[in-house]
C-alpha cells in the first residue's frame, strides 16, 4: 500500500505554538454547492465533506489543537428532504462504524451534542458506543453538533438550572457565568476560540451561540469539500493575527 504523503503534516513554521486555538468550531457549509457545480448529486458533497473533516480532525490533532466542534446537522435540517435526511443519518452511523478503531488508535475522544433522542434509534446506539470507547482518549476531544440548536442548548441549561432550584439544590445567588457553561453541551472543553464557516456566508445559524461571545470569526468563500490543510493554515494565521481584547482595552 502506498501511503499518500500529507502537505503540512507538522505545524507550519510560521504558526505559533503558543498562540494556537485551543477549540475551534467549523461550520461546514457548500458541501450541496460543490456537488451541484460537479453535476453531481448533493449527497456526494456530504461524502466528500466527511473527508475534509477527517482531514481537519487529523491536523488538529497533528499541530496540537485540543478540540474541533463540527456542525453536522442542525435543528432546522430535518426540513430537508426526506431523502437526504435519511443519506445524512446514514452516513453518520456508518463514519462511526468505520472510524471507532482509527479514533481509538489516534486517541480521539469524541462526543455527540444536541437533542439526541430524536435520532435514529440505530445511531443513538453507535453514537453511545463510540462516546462510551472513547470517554479516556485524551489527544484531541472531537464534538459533534447533531440534531443541534444553539438556543435549544441554552434552553436545555435553563431548565437543568430551574430545576435544581426548585429542588432547592441550588440558590438564584449562586447562578453565573461559571456555573451556567456547567450545564451547557461544551462543558469540560475549553473556551471557544475561533469560529469557521465555509462557503462565503456571514452567519452564525444557531450554533454554539453562547460560546461564540468572544471567538474569533472567520469566514472563507471555499466551499467545504474544499477545505483543506493549507485552508486551515490560513484560516489559524488570520486567527494568529487578531488583537484578542475581551471587550477590554490594551494599556
Ligand atoms: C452543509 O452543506 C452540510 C451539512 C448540513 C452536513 C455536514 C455533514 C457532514 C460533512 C458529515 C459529517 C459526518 C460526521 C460523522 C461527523 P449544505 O448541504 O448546506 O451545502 P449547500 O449550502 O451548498 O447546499
Amino acid at each position: 500500500m502506498t501511503v499518500k504523503p500529507t502537505i503540512l503534516q507538522e505545524l507550519p513554521p510560521d504558526l505559533v505554538r503558543e498562540r494556537l486555538p485551543r477549540h475551534v468550531a467549523v461550520i461546514m457549509d457548500g458541501n450541496g454547492r460543490w456537488a451541484k457545480q460537479r453535476g453531481l448529486p448533493r449527497i456526494m458533497g456530504h461524502r466528500r465533506g466527511v473527508d475534509a473533516l477527517k482531514d481537519i480532525l487529523r491536523c488538529c490533532k497533528d499541530w496540537g489543537i485540543q478540540a474541533l466542534t463540527a456542525y453536522a446537522f442542525s435543528t432546522e435540517n430535518w426540513g430537508r428532504p426526506l431523502e437526504e435526511v435519511d443519506f445524512l443519518m446514514t452516513l453518520f452511523e456508518r463514519v462511526l462504524r468505520q472510524e471507532l478503531r482509527e479514533m481509538m488508535e489516534e486517541d480521539v475522544q469524541i462526543r455527540f451534542v444536541g437533542n439526541l433522542s430524536a435520532l435514529p434509534k440505530s445511531l443513538q446506539l453507535e453514537i453511545e458506543r463510540a462516546m462510551d470507547q472513547t470517554r479516556q482518549n485524551k489527544s484531541i476531544q472531537f464534538t459533534v453538533a447533531t440534531n443541534y440548536g444553539g438556543r435549544q442548548e441554552i434552553i436545555q441549561a435553563c431548565r437543568e438550572i430551574a430545576r435544581k432550584v426548585q429542588q432547592g439544590v441550588l440558590q438564584p445567588e449562586e447562578i453565573d457565568e461559571t456555573l451556567f457553561e456547567h450545564h451547557l453541551y461544551t462543558d469540560g472543553i475549553s473556551d471557544l476560540d475561533l469560529m469557521i464557516r465555509t462557503s462565503g456566508e456571514m452567519r452564525i445559524s444557531n450554533f454554539l451561540l453562547w460560546q461564540v461571545a468572544y471567538a474569533e470569526l472567520y469566514v472563507t468563500d471555499t466551499l467545504w469539500p474544499d477545505f483543506d490543510r493549507v485552508e486551515f493554515h490560513r484560516a489559524i494565521a488570520s486567527y494568529q493575527q487578531r488583537d484578542r481584547r475581551f471587550g477590554k482595552v490594551k494599556v
